[in-house]
């Protein structure tokens, strides 16, 4: 089914420039500084085709974007939700430019783990990343305390048995030469599960780090509180996994 492109110039404004609620854009409307497609409107509940007209506020274009996805490299200390009395939250660390009403982080990564998080405002998207039936692989890189042994990739991979009496699915688990460093790929996201996973070891993480979602990696040059907006083909590297793509 064809989506709806066509809305009020108001509401498309300021549903891409948090700096500009719905009566800015009007007061701006009735100065004459808006324009659609070249021509100066001054009624801001024009109806306008979002898919194809140009609009823009002091001569700034205005692009259209249904939704938003960021990439964020989470640093330690802080919290993936979108309120926190005590400490920074992931929506903190993100710049004006990006900053629209709706954004959310899809999966939560606990407070002292670091890495790749991923932002919308698009909640059926970030539903089906987080859904064991979408298969959209988590890739995690581990610090262990003490080094793991040789049964840990079966364990792994036959599920792990949490303290609490969870089952685990099946997941990876990729040693490296010292012994203490790992990669584990889990396809479910139970509450601190990977840390509860090497508890069940009689092991424990010093430190971890969120490297993959899907097919779409951290990108290296991200420093840690920095972030970026994907592009449709980094999004694909993660909605090919869906049924019926994205
Ligand atoms: N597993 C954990 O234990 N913590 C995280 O933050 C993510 C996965």
């Amino acid at each position: 089914m064809a989506e709806k492109s066509i809305m009020r110039l108001d509401k498309l404004i300021s549903s891409q420039r948090s700096d500009l609620s719905r009566s800015a854009v009007r007061e701006l409307c009735k100065k004459g500084k808006v324009t659609v497609d070249g021509v100066i409107e001054k009624k801001c509940d024009a109806k306008v085709d979002s898919a194809s007209a140009v609009v823009c506020v002091n001569g700034e274009p205005v692009t259209y974007k249904k939704h938003i996805y960021i990439m964020l490299n989470k640093p330690q200390g802080v919290v993936c939700s979108t309120r926190d009395g005590l400490s920074p939250t992931v929506l903190s660390l993100l710049p004006p430019e990006l900053i629209r009403q709706g954004l959310f982080p899809a999966g939560r990564l606990d407070k002292d783990t670091e890495g790749f998080v991923l932002i919308t405002d698009d909640g059926d998207f970030a539903h089906r990343i987080l859904s064991p039936k979408s298969h959209v692989e988590k890739r995690y890189f581990v610090r262990l305390e003490k080094p793991y042994d040789e049964s840990y990739s079966s364990r792994f991979e036959s599920g792990i048995t949490l303290k609490t009496g969870e089952e685990c699915m099946s997941a990876q688990f990729i040693g490296s030469d010292n012994k203490t460093e790992c990669t584990v790929i889990l396809h479910e996201g139970m509450f601190h599960q990977v840390k509860k996973m090497f508890e069940a070891l009689g092991n424990r993480v010093i430190y971890l780090k969120r490297t993959h979602i899907g097919n779409l990696a951290l990108d290296e040059n991200l420093p840690l509180g920095g972030c970026l907006e994907l592009m449709h083909k980094d999004i694909e590297k993660i909605a090919s996994l869906f049924d019926g793509g994205f």
